[in-house]
């Protein structure tokens, strides 16, 4: 069967917001010590920071990290990580069941964030902590100075204030394994007072609600609503989080994941749109997608049970398949379909946990199968997100029911007037697409970059075999009049450009 696409440059869904291409590092595992902070490394420079992921960080063409937490925030007392590393105390981790050193703190990822050429995005503790701290931590950020926590930011070496300008407003309070977990009224108290109060320091913030874990939560969607009854009129976002688990061996489901990603999203715009309607609110928020990812979650409770409390053990390092990188490029075509309502996302995380960069503490740094997706479609993504509908054979999943095989999202870039098609087939065989550029004919086709999984769907990327899963070129797609066919491979995520 044949699938078509027909794209029109009059159908605008929104601007692309760099901030979709956002990553994640927590401290948890290997992603601070060991990934992106290794002093003593080889690579590392004269502040501890491995060089090596840095390069990476770049070329994945992150645009925002989120920090520190995950979970880790709703325990986490900021200022353990602040001043002269050796009278910071060394703290039990409730989350990850680990000994935090807090060699690595607050003035250090940002000195990161500055080499990276990121956004930060900082997350303020709402599970142990509240509303002073919050402001505490924004003051010494964020306040020029002439105040003892401004100050005390100069004394650290940071003359000029941070300017950090997106929050969250703790970390997945709904969930019973977070430290100090709430009820919605709870939280959504607690997070609006904390609002308030930070935007009287600085009102140029811009803030996350902490929406539900996953869309899975018993209390999903009534969370979102309670909450945002509390904090609708003073936040910017509301997140949401989630990951597709393979561990079940359903490659079918596993390839529709996008399929319930998408419908996450028209769920909790739903949900955040009663309330404004409720409110007779003109603003409507938007999503700040700040966990998404694969994870082979399965085994986390083996990594935790294993062990007594030490520092920076290896946890969830799951390496990652060709079919799943094929899912995380269909993840990032949802996300930029829904361009207009979803305004921040954060892969999770970085490095070595569950990350699309993976290091040997004291070796080397390589680009998992998944690196690929997200550095071409950072890359390539630029300019406005069109409409499209295509029309798809379909297949059966155990999971989601009857999904189409292919799926699509189209960017066109006004300024220099070139077309990006980002399209996955879902299916075990070989897919010809028929393209109609309406609106657009006289584009050629530039190049059509492919990252297959049919073959050989298990492949990895290893530090003995780091280039296995890695884009390849295919025959460049010839116009003819703004129509074309071209073969999608089975199980592929593909790059369609034209110019
Ligand atoms: O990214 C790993 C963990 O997953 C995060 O700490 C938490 O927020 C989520 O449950």
């Amino acid at each position: 069967q044949t699938a078509q696409l027909t794209i029109d440059p009059a159908f605008r869904v929104a601007p692309v917001d760099r901030r979709l291409f956002g990553s994640f590092v927590e401290h948890m595992g290997r992603c601070v010590y060991g990934g992106v902070f290794e002093p003593g490394h080889p690579a590392a420079d004269d502040r501890g920071l491995r060089t090596d992921v840095l390069d990476l960080t770049r070329e994945l063409g992150v645009s925002v990290v989120r920090y520190p937490g995950g979970n880790f925030v709703s325990g986490y007392r900021w200022e353990d990580g602040i001043g002269p590393v050796g009278d910071r105390p060394r703290r039990l981790d409730l989350a990850w069941k680990t000994i935090e050193t807090n060699a690595f703190g607050l003035d250090e990822f940002m000195t990161w964030a500055g080499q990276a050429g990121v956004e930060p995005m900082m997350a303020v503790n709402l599970g142990t902590r509240g509303v002073q701290e919050a402001c505490d931590l924004l003051e010494y950020s964020n306040h020029p100075g002439g105040t003892q926590l401004s100050d005390l930011r100069r004394r650290h070496g940071a003359e000029q204030p941070y300017g950090v300008r997106l929050w969250c407003l703790g970390n997945e309070l709904d969930g019973p394994w977070q430290v100090g977990h709430k009820t919605a009224a709870e939280y959504g108290r607690l997070a609006a007072e904390t609002a308030r109060a930070m935007k009287m320091i600085d009102p140029s913030i811009s803030l996350v609600a902490c929406g539900s874990s996953n869309r899975g939560m018993p209390t999903f969607a009534a969370w979102e609503a309670t909450v945002l009854e509390h904090t609708y009129e003073h936040v910017d976002y509301i997140s949401a989080h989630t990951y597709y688990d393979p561990s079940d061996g359903d490659q079918a489901s596993l390839l529709a994941s996008a399929v319930d990603m998408d419908a996450f999203i028209n769920d909790v715009v739903a949900t955040a749109d009663h309330v404004a309607a409720k409110q007779r609110q003109r603003r409507r928020l938007n999503i700040s997608f700040d966990e998404w990812n694969v994870w082979y979650q399965a085994r986390l409770q083996a990594d935790l049970d294993r062990r007594g409390w030490v520092e920076a053990p290896a946890l969830i390092e799951d390496t990652f398949t060709a079919v799943d990188a094929v899912v995380v490029g269909d993840l990032l075509v949802t996300l930029l379909r829904h361009a207009d309502r979803v305004g921040v996302a954060c892969q999770a995380q970085l490095a070595n946990v569950i990350g699309p960069i993976r290091t040997r503490t004291g070796g080397p740094a390589w680009r998992q199968s998944i690196f690929h997706p997200f550095a071409l479609t950072a890359r390539y993504a630029r300019g406005t997100v069109l409409r499209t509908e295509p029309v798809s054979p379909r297949y059966e999943t155990a999971k989601y029911g009857d999904v189409p095989v292919l799926d699509t999202v189209a960017v066109h870039d006004e300024s220099t007037d070139e077309l990006t098609i980002f399209a996955v087939n879902r299916g075990p065989g070989d897919l010809p697409l028929d393209l109609d550029l309406r609106g657009l004919p006289t584009l050629d086709g530039v190049a059509h970059l492919t990252l297959a999984a049919g073959d050989d769907p298990t492949a990895v990327n290893t530090e003995a075999e780091p280039d296995r899963v890695t884009p390849r070129m295919l025959p460049t797609p010839t116009g003819d009049g703004g129509r074309c066919t071209v073969r999608l491979p089975a199980v592929s995520w593909n790059v369609l450009r034209f110019a």
